[in-house]
């Protein structure tokens, strides 16, 4: 009796499963007819837009020179069929295989202005990513990649499912410890960030050397006034006079305390996990005659020990850096080093008010896609700001104000990212690949269009210890 149950159930399954694929294999019958007469280019557009299941405002250029998509929009240029290949083989994270198929380069580039890709590139990058990340979804994405991947075969050939491209030189090498968000780890992904040529942020963030988001009081401020406007804001948030003290935690280049001890007259000091960092830092205040008001060092947040010290803190998107399992000790930490009454800035990067509408159904948070954390910002993780502020409350830095600067960021990205193409020759010239260049330019635009659709907004926070 049993073995019989048994014997139908494995039947049932099995016919299910064959009519499962021969549907499939009908469909994709179907679709390869409905294909066979277009161009290359045509072709590799409709595979993709059927894929995502939306339209791709795109200009497609395929090896053997066909084209398609209007002419403003950013160009793929599909230098040879193996580009397949990079996607094939990358079936969970399509995007990660195309990416590294940009930085390789050698069968993939794209060119755009950055002009017209914050005009006209409606479509919403961040959530077709984030399509990628939802675990309901991961069933149709993994039928729609095999479905795909047998109509790519049988149009472009089999012999496309040879051996995987090899990852690229320029990728961050996942080790199991950079999610643990120790010291070591953090260093590690932090001198992945911010130790590469300086030279390409010197071009990218102009004068000032900032990296976190500017503050536009009129539309047309040029990148450097904004930050110095930022510096400003948050300088007078702080309540800086002559002679005081003010600590910035992740000060990066260490341009804010420059900013403070030139036009406000106080002794600073910055902590940075980046040893490159700290170099480019310690060598500017030295040319600036600062160093009895500017002293910039190598040194974890959680190496601090100068309790009570401090009339004033500052810290600019570094809280990202460090994990949401360490907030809590990070501020922790801020509260013991300042004085009682002690003023405290926080900017941080947090999920925007579009993120909650995923949060249910995404399991892997935005940033945990291996696109950010294998190109631009490895382990960075972002909370929503009602948490912050709930944990700055908690441990005794009370909020006072709270200021969302998510357009700003927009027009940040915007100004950082006209910057790289404007530098192009110079960046490519100071030993930067072509293909890193490009995805790095992709990234920051991308970037732009992350913080106008509302995912990710950036605040600032002004706290107050208590007396
Ligand atoms: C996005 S950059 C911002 C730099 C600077 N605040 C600015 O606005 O230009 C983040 C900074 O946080 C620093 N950072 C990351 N993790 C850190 C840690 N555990 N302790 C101290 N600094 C850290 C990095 O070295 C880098 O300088």
């Amino acid at each position: 009796m049993l073995l019989n149950v048994t014997t139908t159930v494995i039947f049932l399954l099995s016919s299910l499963f064959v009519i499962l694929l021969v549907f499939l294999l009908i469909k994709n019958i179907i679709f390869y007819r409905s294909v066979k007469k277009l161009s290359i280019a045509e072709k590799i557009l409709k595979l993709t837009e059927t894929a995502i299941g939306a339209d791709l405002p795109v200009r497609v250029r395929a090896w053997d020179g066909s084209e398609t998509g209007p002419k403003s929009a950013p160009l793929l240029h599909l230098k040879s069929k193996s580009i397949v290949r990079w996607i094939i083989w990358s079936p969970r994270f399509p995007s990660l295989g195309f990416i590294r198929a940009l930085v390789d380069g050698n069968d993939l580039d794209i060119d755009f202005k950055v002009d017209d890709f914050f005009q006209n590139f409606q479509l919403p990058l961040p959530d077709l990513i984030l399509v990628e990340c939802s675990f309901p979804k991961y069933i149709k994405v993994v039928l729609t990649s095999f479905k795909m991947a047998l109509t790519v075969l049988s149009i472009f050939g089999w012999s496309l499912l040879c051996l995987p491209p090899p990852i690229p030189p320029e990728e961050f090498k996942q080790k199991s410890t950079f999610k643990k968000h120790t010291s070591d780890a953090d260093k590690e992904t932090a001198s992945f960030a911010y130790n590469m040529n300086y030279r390409l942020f010197e071009l990218m963030l102009g004068q000032t050397m900032v990296y976190s988001c500017a503050y536009y009081e009129t539309p047309d401020m040029s990148l450097e006034e904004a930050q110095l406007a930022k510096f400003d804001i948050a300088c007078r948030k702080l309540g800086l006079k002559e002679g005081m003290t003010v600590l910035d935690i992740g000060c990066g280049w260490g341009s804010f305390l420059i900013h403070a001890a030139q036009k406000y007259g106080v002794r600073g000091k910055g902590v940075t996990v980046s040893s490159e960092q700290c170099k480019y830092a310690q060598e500017k205040v030295k040319r600036l005659g600062l160093e009895k008001m500017v002293d910039v060092q190598l040194m974890d947040f959680r190496d601090l020990n100068e309790i009570g010290h401090y009339d004033t803190i500052a810290s600019f998107e570094m809280m990202e850096h460090i994990g949401i399992k360490n907030h809590r000790c990070f501020l922790q930490i801020v509260e013991k080093l300042l004085k009682p009454g002690g003023r405290f800035v926080l900017q941080t990067i947090s999920r925007g008010y579009k993120y909650a509408k995923y949060d249910k159904s995404y399991t892997t948070s935005y940033h945990d896609h291996p696109v950010f954390s294998q190109y631009f910002f490895p382990s960075s993780e972002i909370e929503y700001g009602h948490a912050h502020n709930k944990s700055l409350d908690e441990v005794g830095l009370e909020v006072r104000t709270v200021e969302n600067l998510r357009e700003h960021y927009v027009t940040t990205c915007k100004h950082w990212a006209k910057n790289l193409e404007e530098n192009e020759k110079e960046i490519l010239n100071s030993g930067i690949s072509p293909g890193f260049f490009k995805c790095f330019k992709l990234g920051v635009a991308g970037c732009g269009l992350e913080w106008r659709n509302g995912l990710v907004t950036s605040i600032q926070y002004l706290c107050v210890k208590e007396n």
